[in-house]
C-alpha cells in the first residue's frame, strides 16, 4: 500500500493511500484527527469518499456509468429491470434459472397489507405523491415486523424483496388516489413494468392492454435510474442505516432526500421549465437568465455534480423519448421542439461549455413520462421506484461490511464561544 505525507502545523503525517479497481485512489484520513487534532473540511463531499463500494462506478469526465462493471448502455439495450436488480443486489448477472426464481419471488410480494389502503384516505387528494411515498414506505415497517431485524440475513433479503415488489404498487396507489380512481391490484402474470403500467392506467370498468413499446421504454428508464453510486439519497440511506434503523425507514429517508429539485425532483422541474419557455423563440431569454449571476434561475436538466461530460444515461434517454413519441404518434410536440433547440443552443454556449454543463438524464425523461400519461408530480415517484434497488443494494453492502460503524460527520464550529446564561430580566 502506498502512502501520502502531509504537513500539519509543521508536523509531518504519513497517511495510507488506498487503491480501487478503477478510478481515483483515496487518502485514508481516518487517523488524521488522532494524529493532529484536526478534522478535514469538505462541505458537499466534493473530494471525500464516504465509503468503499463494489456496486456502481462513474467516471464523470469520460461519461461512463457501470453497474457491477457492466456499461449502462449494454444493460439498457439487452437486459430488463429485474435482471438489473439481481445484478445490483447479488453482484453477477443471473443464469436463466436464477432469473426465473428472482422474478417469481419479486412478483409474489407485490400486494400490500390491506390496512395500507386506510393510510391513503388520510391524505388530501391533492397531496404530492412523494409525501405519500415517504409516509407509506416508512409505514411498511409497521406491517412487516418479520423483516425488520437487520442482523438476520434472511430477514434482510425478505425486506429487500418486499420493497422492490411493493414500490410499484404503492406508487400506482398514490397516483390512483390523486385522480379519484379505485386502486388496481397487481397481476402477477405480467412482467414488473407492465404490471406497474396496468396498476396506473387500468380501470375496473374496462379491459387494459399493456403497450409493449411503452412497457419496454419505462423498463429502460427504470434501469437507467437503478443506481448512481454515493449520490445524496443513497448517502442518506447509508447514514440512516448506519444507526441500525430498519430498512423500510432507511428507504423512506432516501425518498425524502430524492424529492428535492437538485436531485430527483429535477425531471419535474425540467418539464415545468420547458412548459414555461413554451416556444423556441423564448430560449435566449432563459439562457440569459441562467447565466445571470444575480438571478437564481438555473436551466433544469443541465449540469451534474459528477458528469462533466455528456451524461451516458441522457443519450439512451433521448433515444427512448423518440421511440415513445413515435409509438404514440406524437409528431410535433412543442415541448420536444423547445428541448431539442435548448440542448443545441446550450451545448454551443460559452458559459455552458466552459462550466461543462451538459444535459442530464432528467432533461429528456420528463417529456417521455408525460407522453406516457404520467402527471409531473409522479416523475420523482418513478425515480424513487427505480432507485429503491440501488438504495437496498448499497444498504445491504454497508450492513454486511464488518468494519461498518455509525456515520458521524464532524464540523467546523463558527458559533459563539462558551458564555454564561443570562436571565430574561437581565437581558438588555
Ligand atoms: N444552469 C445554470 N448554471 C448552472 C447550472 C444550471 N443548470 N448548474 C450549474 N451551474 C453553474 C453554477 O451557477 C456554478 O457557476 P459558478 O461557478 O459561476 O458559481 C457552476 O455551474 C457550478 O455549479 P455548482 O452548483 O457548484 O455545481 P454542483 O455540482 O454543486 O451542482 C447540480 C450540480 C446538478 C445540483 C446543478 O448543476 C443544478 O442545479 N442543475 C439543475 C438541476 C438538475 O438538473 N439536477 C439533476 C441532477 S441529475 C439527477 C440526479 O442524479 O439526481
Amino acid at each position: 500500500m502506498s502512502s501520502s505525507t502531509i504537513s500539519v502545523d509543521g508536523k509531518s503525517v504519513e497517511l495510507p493511500v488506498k487503491e480501487g479497481t478503477i478510478g481515483p485512489s483515496v487518502v485514508d484520513i481516518s487517523k488524521l484527527y488522532g494524529q493532529t487534532g484536526m478534522f478535514t473540511y469538505d462541505p458537499g463531499f466534493t473530494s471525500t469518499a464516504a465509503t468503499e463500494s463494489k456496486i456502481t462506478y462513474i467516471d464523470g469526465d469520460k461519461g461512463i456509468l457501470l453497474y457491477r462493471g457492466y456499461p449502462i448502455d449494454q444493460l439498457a439495450e439487452h437486459g430488463d429491470f429485474l435482471e438489473t436488480c439481481y445484478l445490483l443486489l447479488y453482484g453477477e448477472l443471473p443464469t436463466a434459472a436464477q432469473k426465473a426464481d428472482f422474478d417469481y419471488r419479486v412478483t409474489r410480494h407485490t400486494m400490500v397489507h390491506d390496512q395500507m389502503n386506510r393510510f391513503f384516505t388520510g391524505f388530501r387528494r391533492d397531496a404530492h405523491p412523494m409525501a405519500i411515498m415517504v409516509a407509506c414506505v416508512g409505514a411498511l415497517s409497521a406491517f412487516y415486523h418479520d423483516s425488520t431485524d437487520i442482523s438476520d440475513p434472511h430477514q434482510r433479503m425478505i425486506a429487500s424483496m418486499r420493497m422492490i415488489a411493493k414500490m410499484p404498487t404503492l406508487a400506482a396507489m398514490a397516483y390512483k388516489y390523486s385522480i379519484g380512481q379505485p386502486f388496481v391490484y397487481p397481476q402477477n402474470g405480467l412482467d414488473y413494468t407492465s404490471n406497474f403500467l396496468r396498476m396506473c392506467f387500468a380501470v375496473p370498468a374496462e379491459e387494459y392492454k399493456v403497450n409493449p413499446v411503452l412497457s419496454r421504454a419505462l423498463d429502460r428508464i427504470f434501469i437507467l435510474h437503478a443506481d448512481h453510486e454515493q449520490n445524496a439519497s443513497t448517502s442518506t440511506v447509508r447514514l440512516a442505516g448506519s444507526s441500525g434503523a430498519n430498512p423500510f425507514a432507511c428507504i423512506a429517508a432516501g425518498i425524502a432526500c430524492l424529492w428535492g429539485p437538485a436531485h430527483g425532483g429535477a425531471n419535474e422541474a425540467a418539464l415545468k421549465m420547458l412548459e414555461e419557455i413554451g416556444t423556441p423563440d423564448r430560449i435566449p431569454e432563459y439562457i440569459a437568465k441562467a447565466k445571470d449571476k444575480n438571478d437564481p434561475f438555473r436551466l433544469m436538466g443541465f449540469g451534474h455534480r459528477v458528469y462533466k461530460n455528456y451524461d451516458p444515461r441522457a443519450r439512451i434517454m433521448q433515444k427512448t423519448t423518440h421511440e415513445v413519441l413515435n409509438e404514440l404518434g406524437i409528431k410535433d410536440d412543442p415541448l420536444l421542439d423547445v428541448a431539442v433547440e435548448l440542448e443545441q443552443i446550450a451545448l454551443k454556449d460559452e458559459y455552458f461549455v466552459e462550466k461543462k454543463l451538459y444535459p442530464n438524464i432528467d432533461f429528456y425523461s420528463g417529456i417521455t413520462l408525460k407522453a406516457m400519461g404520467f402527471p409531473t408530480s409522479m416523475f420523482t415517484v418513478l425515480f424513487a421506484l427505480a432507485r429503491t434497488v440501488g438504495w437496498i443494494a448499497q444498504w445491504s453492502e454497508m450492513i454486511e461490511d464488518p468494519s461498518q460503524r455509525i456515520g458521524r460527520p464532524r464540523q467546523l464550529y463558527t458559533g459563539s464561544p462558551e458564555r454564561d446564561y443570562v436571565t430574561v430580566a437581565q437581558r438588555g
